[in-house]
Parts: C-alpha cells; sequence; structure tokens
C-alpha cells in the first residue's frame, strides 16, 4: 500500500508518497480501501506541529481523518460489514490519506447509494461535527434562530443543511462570493461579512455556531438572547463574557460515530443533504489539496481522490 508520510512538521510540501507496509486489522477493526479522503484543517494544523502540545503525534505520521472506500477484511469479531462493503468514516486523528486504513468498525457507516465513493470521502468529518454542534452542544429546535459563520466551509455548509432541515431561521455569514451558495443551502438571510457587521444586523439568536474564532466569536454574544449558546469548534468562548450576556459557551471536539454517520447517511440518500465539492486533487497531490483548504476559502470541501493510485 502507499501512505502520505510527514517525517518533520512543517508546510504542505513535508508530504511525500511513499510504499509502506500493509496492515492487518485487529479483532474489532476493518481494513479499507480507500478510494476517497478530503482535507479538514485539523489536518493541516497537526502537519504544522501546531497542535503537538494537545494532540502528540509521533514521526512519520499519515494525515487524515476522514475516508470512504471498500471493506477487504473485517477482524473475527466484526459482524456489521463484509468484504465488498462500501463505507465511510470519521476514522480518527491520523491515517487516511493513504490507499489502505485500519478503522474501527463503529466508526463506519455504509456509504450512501446515491453518492460516488471518490466524494463520500468528503462526507464523515464536517457532517458529524455539524451534527454534534448543533443537536448535541447547542439543542437546537424548529423555531429557533441560529447564526452560523463561515456556512460556506465544509463544517458550515453541512451545518446550514441540518440546521434548516430542522426547521431552525438560519442566518449564515460568507464573503459576497459565497452569499448565492449559502442562501441555497438553506439560509434565510446570508450576510457579507466583509461589507456588514453582522452584530448590527442579527439580534435575538438562540445560538451561534462559531467556526471562525478570534473577534468574530467575540462579537458574537451581542447576537445571543438571554438563554443562548454559543458553539465553537475552534476555541473556548470567555465564559465570563457568557455570564455577563445571560448566555452559555462551550468549545466542543468531535467524536467518531457510526451510527449517527448511518442517520446522516440516510439524509444523503433522501437527497436532502448534499456536499458541495470545492476541488479534487489526486493523493500524490495532497500537498495541493492541503494548500488549498488553507487558504481559508474553499467552498464546501477539498477532495483528495485516492482511487487508482494502488
Ligand atoms: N473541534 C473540532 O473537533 C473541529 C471539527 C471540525 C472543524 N473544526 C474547526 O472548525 C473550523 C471550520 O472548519 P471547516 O472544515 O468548515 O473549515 P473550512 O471548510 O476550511 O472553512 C472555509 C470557509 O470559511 C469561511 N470563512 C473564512 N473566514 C471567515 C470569516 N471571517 N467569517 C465567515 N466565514 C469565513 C470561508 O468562506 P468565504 O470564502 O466566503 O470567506 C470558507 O468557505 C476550522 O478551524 C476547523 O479546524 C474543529
Amino acid at each position: 500500500m502507499k501512505a502520505i508520510l510527514v517525517d518533520a512538521f512543517g508546510g504542505p510540501e513535508t508530504m511525500t508518497l511513499r510504499e509502506v507496509a500493509d496492515h492487518r486489522p485487529g479483532d474489532n477493526e476493518v481494513l479499507v480501501d480507500i478510494a476517497s479522503t478530503s482535507v479538514n484543517p485539523i489536518d493541516w494544523k497537526i502537519v504544522s506541529g501546531a497542535m503537538r502540545s494537545v494532540i502528540p503525534v509521533p514521526l512519520p505520521f499519515t494525515p487524515g481523518v476522514d475516508a470512504a472506500g471498500t471493506v477487504i477484511a473485517v477482524g473475527r469479531n466484526v459482524t456489521t460489514f463484509a468484504p465488498g462493503d462500501e463505507v465511510m468514516g470519521f476514522i480518527g486523528i491520523l491515517g487516511s490519506y493513504a490507499t489502505r486504513a485500519v478503522v474501527s468498525a463503529e466508526r463506519l457507516a455504509r456509504k450512501p447509494g446515491n453518492v460516488p465513493l471518490t466524494e463520500a470521502g468528503a462526507i464523515p468529518a464536517v457532517t458529524l461535527t455539524a451534527w454534534q454542534a448543533l443537536f448535541e452542544h447547542g439543542g437546537l429546535r424548529a423555531g429557533q434562530r441560529i447564526l452560523i459563520h463561515a456556512a460556506a466551509g465544509g463544517v458550515g455548509s453541512a451545518a446550514v443543511q441540518l440546521a434548516a432541515l430542522a426547521g431552525a431561521e438560519v442566518v449564515g455569514t460568507a464573503s459576497r462570493a459565497n452569499l448565492d451558495y449559502v442562501r441555497s443551502l438553506g439560509a434565510a438571510t446570508v450576510i457579507d461579512y466583509g461589507a456588514e457587521d453582522f452584530a448590527r444586523r442579527v439580534v435575538e439568536a438562540d445560538m451561534v455556531l462559531d467556526l471562525v474564532g478570534g473577534y468574530t466569536q467575540e462579537q458574537s454574544w451581542s447576537v445571543l438572547k438571554p438563554g443562548g449558546i454559543l458553539v465553537s469548534s475552534v476555541s473556548q468562548p470567555d465564559i465570563l463574557r457568557g455570564r455577563a450576556s445571560g448566555a452559555e459557551g462551550i468549545r466542543f471536539s468531535t467524536r467518531p460515530d457510526g451510527k449517527q454517520l448511518s442517520e446522516i447517511a440516510a439524509l444523503y440518500e433522501s437527497g436532502k443533504l448534499r456536499t458541495q465539492v470545492d476541488s479534487v486533487f489526486p493523493l500524490n497531490e495532497a500537498s495541493h489539496a492541503m494548500t488549498r483548504s488553507m487558504t481559508r476559502h474553499a467552498r464546501g470541501k477539498v477532495i483528495i481522490k485516492v482511487a487508482n493510485q494502488q
């Protein structure tokens, strides 16, 4: 098998595609022939070394958290999948920029039938992040108002669709070029963050989903109603600021969850959820894929197509 390897922390150029020893699945694991993966910002944060104190990884390592592909072998305790099944999963913090990966069976779900394998690798991490943020951490319900920052990105695109499907009133922030796109995902109101101050436009929000951090997060307290909640995937909100506004703030980390991903797959199958593909790169150009994600202006997902790289 082949895998992208990072020998020293640094930029995307530190990644090389090399031949590595084949993996074998443990008792509760599945060996997947990977067809596609995608770039998530956590990948380049880990490659750069910026996450070393929080997520220590031994060098050399293979980046990548998302995978879609075909099962080629299963461990002896695995009854849920069999060779030939097409699956997808948020596989863990490393390992999917490769032609094969060993994955815990409980992190996998069947790939939606109407999504090609070469795109399904863009689904798991961002949709699970959006789902957990909205419903587990934010408790979002029909009729509530939610402000979603970075609504045109990977997590944001999923969050806008899921929140609108749940019957919430969605306000999304994006650059001017992405306003129509965010509207097409189900946002009732879109705000060009480069031209308008969202804090002057949004009032009485029940929830803010912060996918940006910094100044954007700080300004978000003022749009929340008392009892509202600021949920961030980026940094811990200032609890004292929250208390002063009568609102709550939390930062969360996404959890791999095959069952939840199966529910998400059903939404794809019924045509209620879709993935916007920003760009597709072959595995041997993973560094270009990462560079594209690092612009922070991808619309939807940057995919790494692995199939045919064996
Ligand atoms: N804690 C966790 O477990 C977890 C899980 C997933 C993601 N995350 C984090 O969540 C963040 C978002 O992830 P992602 O995958 O959605 O990233 P992404 O796809 O790279 O986000 C790119 C999007 O951000 C938008 N954007 C950039 N600056 C903005 C601003 N100031 N205001 C509004 N939109 C802005 C861009 O829209 P325009 O081009 O229109 O500007 C672009 O569409 C990342 O920092 C990631 O590391 C954390």
